[in-house]
């Protein structure tokens, strides 16, 4: 298949009257949708506003990582909020997220996706999409936050970096066949807008039962990354605020607030 590049005056259309893509803020190379959107929210665009590149040069993952972008396949958006909301909660953005997409890939891939703490998006137990929310603070009040999403729609197994290649998927290879790109990205979109207004409206709670609804972690035994030290333990829920816990072998709990998490055989 060639390559195709989006559709700007559909999508613009589509977006019309909604809150989460009010702007498009489209490029065809970016070094990062992140950095591309923190630019713009320094300079005053409103909640909504979306960035979506075709490729990144310098995408960035969590803890430092990079995350592998190339033309013509997946989708790279960053979504631009202003949410008037405790800074101590931004981190329930990324789990919100992670709950709407996975209804978003839903569409495609029904039943088969499931939630990582925090917000790792696996099929089959491959990851298929990745979420980065990053936060700007104005003296002690939230500013805006970027909530940068990497969904791999079309690549191909042998395209992933070899150091990906086992542990990374694509809805293509999942499914089997193509899948627009442009109506993958309204239905990131639409999901989003739905659960950013329920979780504004009715706070963490709704949001913290969805996400463990959609979880892959149920029932299993995780070794997790948390300032530099290994634990391990049984999944036990995530908190009301959405740290992680993990029980021990003598039930004691554990809540992790940041880091990474591996699910065990
Ligand atoms: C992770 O799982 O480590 C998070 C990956 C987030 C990748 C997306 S792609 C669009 C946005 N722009 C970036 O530079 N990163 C996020």
């Amino acid at each position: 298949m060639g390559r195709m590049q989006f559709d700007q005056e559909a999508l613009q259309l589509h977006f019309a009257g909604k809150k989460i893509g009010c702007r498009l803020h489209y490029e065809e190379t970016v070094d990062s949708t992140n950095r591309v959107a923190m630019e713009l929210a320094q300079g005053g665009a409103p909640e909504g506003t979306v960035v979506l590149a075709d490729r990144q040069t310098a995408g960035r993952g969590r803890l430092q990582r990079s995350w592998q972008s190339p033309p013509g396949c997946n989708l790279y958006l960053s979504i631009i909020l202003r949410p008037a909301i405790p800074p101590r909660d931004a981190s329930q953005i990324t789990l919100l997220t992670g709950v709407a997409v996975t209804e978003a890939i839903s569409a495609v891939c029904p039943g088969r996706v499931g939630i990582k703490w925090p917000n790792d998006l696996l099929i089959s137990g491959r990851k298929v999409c990745g979420i980065l929310a990053e936060t700007k603070m104005a003296k002690d009040v939230i500013d805006s936050v970027i909530v940068g999403i990497g969904l791999n729609v079309n690549i191909k197994k042998a395209d992933f970096d070899p150091a990906h290649r086992e542990t990374a998927t694509s809805l293509l290879e999942e499914t089997g066949r193509d899948h627009s790109r442009e109506d993958l990205l309204l239905l990131v979109c639409e999901r989003f807008e739905v659960w950013y207004e329920i979780f504004l409206h009715d706070g963490f709670a709704p949001v913290r039962d969805g996400w463990l609804a959609r979880t892959e972690m149920a029932g299993k035994r995780l070794r997790v990354l948390f300032r530099d030290e290994v634990r391990e333990g049984a999944f036990d829920g995530i908190d009301k605020d959405g740290a992680l816990l993990i029980a021990d072998e003598q039930g004691a709990v554990s809540r992790i607030t940041a880091g990474d998490a591996t699910i065990m055989k």
